[in-house]
Order: structure tokens, then sequence, then C-alpha cells
């Protein structure tokens, strides 16, 4: 299927895209005109959220359960069938178009774990209205960025979110980010929920239960299958995040593609991503995928420990007989940690479960073998991007399981043609190091451009390698044709499964009135993977203690980017080791923190330097060695 895929792709997604309901087939599966501005499917026209929704209710699935929310931590659970699912999408739409809201209309959705948030969602895909979705741990500059750049005409959101037994108060939050923003959206529709209401400010807010009660019920709207379906930011290299887009037609095809081919579920199976829907896992994988596949999703509104314990995700796996289960590689960490030996586990029947996928980072040989030892299926690392929507490497449960190789994403998924190349563009040998690429063109579902940023496209993804998408991963792939994915090649680092750019960090604390200059670096961390550390050297002459700086910087970290960025240690240097011509050497201080054995750099202006950078990290608990 692989060399299938590669040597005829028209022919392959053809095929995958007639399980697709189209109003209007497609002109041209591939249009290859404008590279690499490809697109998928163009001349079709199709509706999202009718493939998601409405067709399982007309082919005979309405009363069967399209997404069970399941939340310890407001100890509810509730399902709702795809025609009840329909029918609050159709209002919700409705709701949304008396407002004004059409086709090519931005909706921001800033919103918790509740089943609102994926009627939302929906709703705006039934109108052809993109929704930009951010996630509910970034802070009010985070999200006043995201509305300038998206400048939507409503934004949906709620009054508080739940962190584990904290409450989250979202609407001040969300006062503040439009009070920061330039762009004024028309209208916000606030769900008030039980533990905290909100204050509505009048001619602007709107509350979300009278919406729906007053709303027309609106059908799918028809659109091309090349418009964007969503807009979702993520981490680039500066602090201004990328708007990845995704279009309508190619994702539905992937998405739906990838559920039985990967994830090896039929429809009608129950499948849960124990993930957030301000991510792209949460948009692909709690939303989107499952529901076009006719699946079961669960929308699950905890955390792997402490909702009430580290057997959260066994209750919820037998509870409501979940056959394939995703989630990051760190909520394993965070299970094995409290409940080393897996006796939750023991308490529950688990015999309907097939198989374990993690991905957001590099899942450690540690994690894989104790997941799988404990449960007793397949356990599957597999690779991907915000920018992919779905795998770029991955163990196809659906066509072929290969055998688990520890520390691999195994090997590339049909569409993808992986390659690792050095920087002169040229391929390495097997087992060499290098940039991971992907051949032109990608499979359909992946991004076709960045909202409003045709260049920043270009100049990020394929000017470095010509002929090929640069994912900023670098490894290696193996006699086998097994991927090893190692680390990033720019600054972002992966903090729990999270994707932060450590660029952003700097700019913040750069900012403080005391710091002449700082860096940040991703340091090893057993729970989260990886941890951010900020170096600060300080403006000659200040007199303030440092502790208050640093407690300062911690603050504005945690104000300016969110509580997700968990910057909580820095350490003030008198310089910052760089290069002869200026540049920091972030990764020589990394290898140092983490322990790691390195290479005095050539380039290093004064190698001394590297001393003090290990006893300032010896003094916050780092390695230094
Ligand atoms: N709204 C508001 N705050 C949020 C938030 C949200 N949606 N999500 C996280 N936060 C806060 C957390 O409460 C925490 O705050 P604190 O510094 O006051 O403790 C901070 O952001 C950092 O969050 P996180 O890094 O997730 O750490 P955690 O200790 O709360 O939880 C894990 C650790 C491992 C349990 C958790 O990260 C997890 O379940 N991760 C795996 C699944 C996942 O979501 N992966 C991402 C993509 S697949
Ligand atoms: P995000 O866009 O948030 O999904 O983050 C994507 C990045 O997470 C990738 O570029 C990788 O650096 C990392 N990542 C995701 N999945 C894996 C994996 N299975 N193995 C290694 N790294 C991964």
């Amino acid at each position: 299927m692989v060399a299938q895929s590669l040597q005829d792709p028209e022919g392959f997604w053809a095929a995958a895209a007639e399980s697709v309901h189209w109003y209007k087939r497609w002109d041209r599966v591939l249009d290859d005109r404008n590279v690499p501005f490809y697109r998928w499917f163009t001349g079709g026209v199709v509706n999202t959220c009718h493939n998601a929704v409405d067709r399982h209710v007309d082919s005979g699935r309405a009363d069967q359960a399209a997404l069970i929310y399941d939340s310890p931590v407001t100890d509810t659970i509730r399902t709702l069938t795809y025609r009840e699912l329909r029918d609050k999408t159709a209002a919700f739409a409705g709701a949304l178009a008396a407002l004004g809201v059409g086709k090519g209309d931005r909706v921001l959705i800033y919103m918790p774990m509740v089943p609102q948030a994926i009627v939302a969602m929906l709703g705006c895909a039934r109108l052809g209205a993109v929704h930009s979705v951010v996630f509910g741990g970034f802070a009010a500059n985070e999200l006043a960025v995201r509305i300038d750049d998206a400048r939507p005409k409503v934004i949906v959101s709620a009054s508080c979110g739940i962190e584990v037994s904290r409450i989250i108060s979202y609407k001040p939050l969300l006062d503040q980010a439009i009070e920061l923003a330039t762009h004024k959206p028309d209208n916000c529709i606030i769900l008030q929920r039980a533990m905290e209401g909100a204050e509505l400010t009048a001619g602007r807010d709107l509350d979300w239960k009278a919406v729906m009660d007053a709303a027309t019920p609106h059908d799918c709207v028809p659109v091309a299958a090349t418009d964007p379906l969503y807009i979702l930011y993520t981490s680039g290299t500066t602090g201004e995040p990328k708007g990845i887009v995704r279009d309508n037609g190619g994702h539905i095809v992937a998405l739906n593609w990838t559920m039985k081919n990967i994830y090896d579920v039929d429809p009608g199976d129950v499948y849960w991503a124990a993930s957030d829907i301000g991510w792209v896992v949460g948009h692909s994988y709690i939303v989107y995928g499952p529901l076009f596949h006719g699946n079961t999703t669960i929308l699950f509104e905890g955390k792997p420990v402490g909702t009430p314990d580290a057997g959260a995700f066994w209750r919820v796996i037998s509870q409501h007989n979940v056959k394939a289960m995703f989630t990051a590689p760190t909520a394993f960490r965070a299970i094995k940690k409290e409940d080393p030996d897996a006796a939750l586990i023991g308490k529950y029947d688990l015999s309907g479960f097939k198989t374990l996928f993690l991905a957001g980072e590099r899942t450690d040989p540690d994690t894989l073998e104790w997941a799988e030892k404990h449960l007793g299926v397949p356990v599957i690392d597999h690779w991907w991007q915000t920018e992919t929507a779905w795998s770029i490497c991955a163990n196809c449960m659906g066509i072929e399981p290969l055998p688990v190789k520890p520390g691999s994403a195994a090997q590339a998924a049909p569409g993808m043609d992986v390659r690792v190349v050095d920087d002169s563009n040229r391929e390495v040998q097997r087992g060499d190091i290098g940039a991971l690429v992907v051949k032109l063109p990608l499979p359909p579902g992946t991004l076709p451009t960045l909202w409003n940023a045709d260049d920043r496209f270009v100049e990020t993804y394929y000017s470095e390698f010509p002929g090929y998408y640069k994912t900023a991963d670098a490894g290696y792939i193996d006699d086998d044709g097994y991927v090893f994915v190692m680390s990033r090649t720019d600054d972002i680092i992966n903090v729990a499964g999270h994707r932060l750019s450590t660029g952003a960090m700097e700019e913040v604390l750069a900012a403080h009135p005391d710091v002449a200059e700082c860096a940040v670096i991703g340091v090893a961390d057993d729970l989260k993977g990886q941890l951010p550390l900020g170096f600060l050297v300080l403006r000659s002459g200040d007199t303030r203690a440092h502790d208050d700086i640093v407690v300062d910087v911690v603050k504005m970290v945690r104000g300016q980017i969110g509580p997700v960025a968990a910057f909580k240690t820095a350490t003030i240097v008198n310089r910052l080791p760089k290069t002869r011509s200026g540049k920091i050497l972030r990764g020589t201080m990394q290898a140092i923190a983490d322990g790691r054995e390195y290479k005095m750099p050539a380039t290093i202006d004064d190698p001394e330097i590297l001393d003090e950078i290990a006893t300032a990290l010896q003094s916050v608990g780092y390695a230094g060695g």
C-alpha cells in the first residue's frame, strides 16, 4: 500500500475518497499547478459536518452514541447520539447564522473539554465558517494574538474550566484578551457552567443556552473541498504563532481513511483520544476522525492522575468499552509514577481494549515496555505534527501490524515519502542522522498553507530542502525502514506533549527591565519529557535580589504565555556561551544540563563560560556534568 500510494497518489486517494459524501465530485484529485501550494480534490464540493454527523443519522446510526462526555471533575457522564449531536449542531449553526456568520467567516473557540465545544466546532463546519480553537492553558496575551490574526466575527467561550479541583475562570481571560486585541468580535457566546458563572458584557455577550433556545436549525452548507475548515495556531520559531490551515475535502478523505487503516477501528467501535480539543490530536481524533468514520468518541474532562486516581484511564476504557486509545507518553509516565506496579489495572475489565497509540513526543522505551507489560496489548508510537493532521510514520494496525521497535515511530505511513537529508539536501546513508523531510507532494489532510501567510509557509517548510517538506525534526531510518525521531532542529520544545517555543519565552524574559540578555532551553524531565529553563544576564549596575528577578520572570511567562508553558526555573549568569559570530550555544547548554557528552563547539568564543554555565545549572538542580 505504501508503494501504491507513492507511485499513484491520485489513484490511491481517489479510491479513499469514495467513502466520503460529496455534493459534487472533484475535477482533479491532485492539483499541482502552483507548487508547493498543492490542492487535493479541486472542484469537489463537500461539507465536513455532513460527513461527521448527518450522513450517519441518514444511514442508520441515528441512535448510536456519537459522543460520550466523561467528566470526573464534574462527576458527569453524558451520551449524545448522532441524532442529538446533529440537532444540537444544526441549532448552533442557526444561532451563528443569526449573528451574521457565514461561509469563510472566522469563529474563535476558547473552551474547556465540554460537549458544547464540539458542537461549536461542528456548527462552524456546518456553515462553512472557519473555526480556530485556542487551548485553555494559554494566557490572555496569546489569545489576543490569535484574535488579531484570525479576526473572528464571533468568539465562543465558557465561564470556567476545571483543572483537577481548581476552577480556571475563562471569562476574565477572554475579556482581557479582547481588550488587548486590536480586532474586536461582534459577539461572544458564553456557556455558563454551574461551578462558576460569568458576567456578560451587555450588547456583546450572549448566553449559550438563550441562543440555543432561540435558534432555528441550519442545514449543511456545501463548500469547496479546498475551502478552509479551520485554523489551528501552533508554536513557530518566534513568538508569533503560525496559523495552520486545514481544508475540507482532503481532510475528510485522509482522516476517515486513518481510522481503519492506522487505528484498526470499525464504524460503531469506541475510540478515545485523551488529549485536548485545543491541540491537533483533539481536532483530528477527539472530533473529526472518529465522527467521519461513525465511531463513538470520548470527550474526557479529567487527567490521567488525580481525577480521582491513577486508575482513571482504566476506568474509562472499561466503562465505555474503548477499543483503541490515543494519548501522549507523558500521561503514562504520570500514571507509572503514582502506580508503578499498575495495581489499579486489576480493578477493571479491559478485555475489549485492543491497542494503545502514543504520540506528541517520542515514546521512551521504558514507558513503552511498562505499558506493554501491564496492558498486554500492542503499544504503538506514531509520529505527526499539527501541520500534517495525521501520522507521518505509524505502525498501521489495520493494514499489517509490524513488529514494534522501542524508540521508533515505525515506518512511513502511506502517502508519506519520508527521507533523511544532510545540510546540502542530499540523502544520507541508512542509520545516519539528518533532517527528516517528506518528498512532495504531501498527502491529503496536510496543511495547504498558513493563514494569511503564504510567504511564511514557503519560507518555513519549503525553502531549505527544495522538493521536500521540512518537518523540523531530526532522526534516522534504519535498515528495516523504521524511522527514529530524535529531536527538533529548531527552538521548539515539547513539555508534557505540548509544543512550545523557547523563542517566545525569551521574548517575554527580555522584556524584564533588569534583563540584558537571556536564553531559554529545554532540559530533560522524567515526567514531562522536557521542561523550559531560563538563563538571565542582568543589566550592569543592577542591585535587586536575584531571587526576586527570577520570581518576576516566572510570573511574566505564566501571565503572558500561560500556565501550559510550565516555566518555573531560571538562573542568573554573567555571560552566555556564544559562537564568535554571536550565536547563543543553546544546544551545548542543553547537553550540559542533561549531563550528556558534548563536543566543544569549534566556533566558541570563550570556552571557560561553559564552566560557569555548569555551576549555574548545579545551583538549580541540574547535572551540570
Ligand atoms: N486550562 C487551564 N490551565 C491548564 C489547562 C487548561 N486547559 N491545561 C493545563 N493547564 C495548566 C495546568 O493546570 C498546570 O498548571 P500549574 O502550573 O498551576 O500546575 C499547567 O497548565 C501545566 O500543565 P501540564 O504541563 O499539562 O501539567 P499537569 O501537571 O497539569 O499535568 C499531565 C501533567 C502529564 C498529567 C498532563 O500534561 C497530561 O495529561 N498530558 C497528556 C495528554 C495531553 O494532553 N497531551 C497533549 C497533546 S497529545
Ligand atoms: P505538535 O504539532 O504539537 O503535534 O508537535 C509536533 C512535534 O512533536 C513533532 O514535530 C515532534 O517534534 C514531536 N512529536 C510528535 N510525535 C512524536 C513521536 N511519536 N516521536 C517523536 N517526536 C514526536
